[in-house]
């Protein structure tokens, strides 16, 4: 089965539309629903079963997340209602639509679908995807094969998230320009770039649509920088992807998940290096 239903949990709206995933092409009309207030996961377990029901397609559904995801559990929470945390969230949407549902966090599947079918196709080596929104979302594939969960907008930068500090949300609150907003950006991609060397980074979410504001101001050292091109259709084509390969991602094992659990910035006393012995 070729054509499988994705659907993107977004702040804002759920979109499903059925997917073409030898193509990554999107096979019939859009339906988004407003994503019920508090965004709880009794009320959008609801609209998913909707989206499923209106759709029609039979096999399995696959369902992006803003938080981590792993073996089907949700286990954070950084932007949604914390009943999320630890939630077996594969089961809980599977019982609702009679449907085998898989999630995915919401960066991973628009990675997927950006290294396989929009900016990094055919690029070899490390495609680093980067959505930013309400948060920044990251996902890490390297020669096609994804790394789940890196979570990079949760990196410590000048003592904060680097969401809190370079996300579309925080040029819109700190009242930045684009050229302002793009220096802290060049920031972030610089202290990625010197720990995981991308060959590409692709940046996605809402400001991939505003390219011509901050692609001249965005300055990398080694790598290339361009926007996505699946704009708003790359979660619905990841997440679609991801269902149809029913795929294991790599690093996953058998045993019961456990919350990821928040790391508060520590202020660690420097250390004294102790005085080598004399040979
Ligand atoms: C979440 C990520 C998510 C990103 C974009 C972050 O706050 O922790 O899991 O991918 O927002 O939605």
């Amino acid at each position: 089965m070729s054509v499988i239903l994705g659907i993107d949990i977004g702040g804002s709206g759920i979109k499903g539309a059925p997917v073409d995933t030898r193509t990554g092409q999107l096979v019939g009309e859009r339906r988004r629903i407003p994503t019920p207030e508090g965004a709880a996961p009794e009320d959008v377990k609801k609209v998913v079963a909707e989206l499923v029901t209106h759709f029609g397609l039979p096999g399995a559904v696959g369902v992006t997340f803003p938080g981590i995801v792993q073996r089907g559990h949700t286990l954070s929470a950084a932007n949604v209602h914390p009943d999320w945390v630890g939630l077996d969230a594969d089961a809980l949407f599977s019982e609702a639509t009679g449907h085998d549902v898989h999630l995915i966090n919401d960066a991973d599947a628009a990675g997927l679908a950006e290294a396989r079918f929009g900016a990094g196709r055919g690029v070899q080596g490390t495609v680093m995807v980067l959505t930013f929104g309400t948060g920044i979302g990251s996902a890490l594939i390297h020669d096609g094969v994804l790394i789940p969960n890196t979570e990079l907008g949760h990196l410590w930068l000048r003592d904060k998230h680097a969401e809190s500090w370079a996300s579309d949300r925080a040029r819109e609150l700190d009242d930045l320009n684009w050229k302002q907003w793009s220096k802290r950006v060049s920031s972030y991609l610089q202290h990625l770039e010197l720990l995981f060397s991308p060959d590409l980074f692709i940046i996605g979410g809402g400001v991939s649509k505003k390219a011509e504001k901050w692609q001249e101001h965005l300055k990398v050292g080694r790598g290339r920088v361009v926007p996505a091109t699946l704009l708003n259709e790359a979660g619905i084509i990841g997440a679609a992807m991801m269902a149809a390969h029913d795929a294991t991602p790599a690093g996953e094992t058998t045993t019961s998940p456990e919350p990821a659990r928040p790391t508060p910035p520590r202020k660690t006393p420097a250390r004294k290096t102790p005085a080598r012995k004399k040979a």
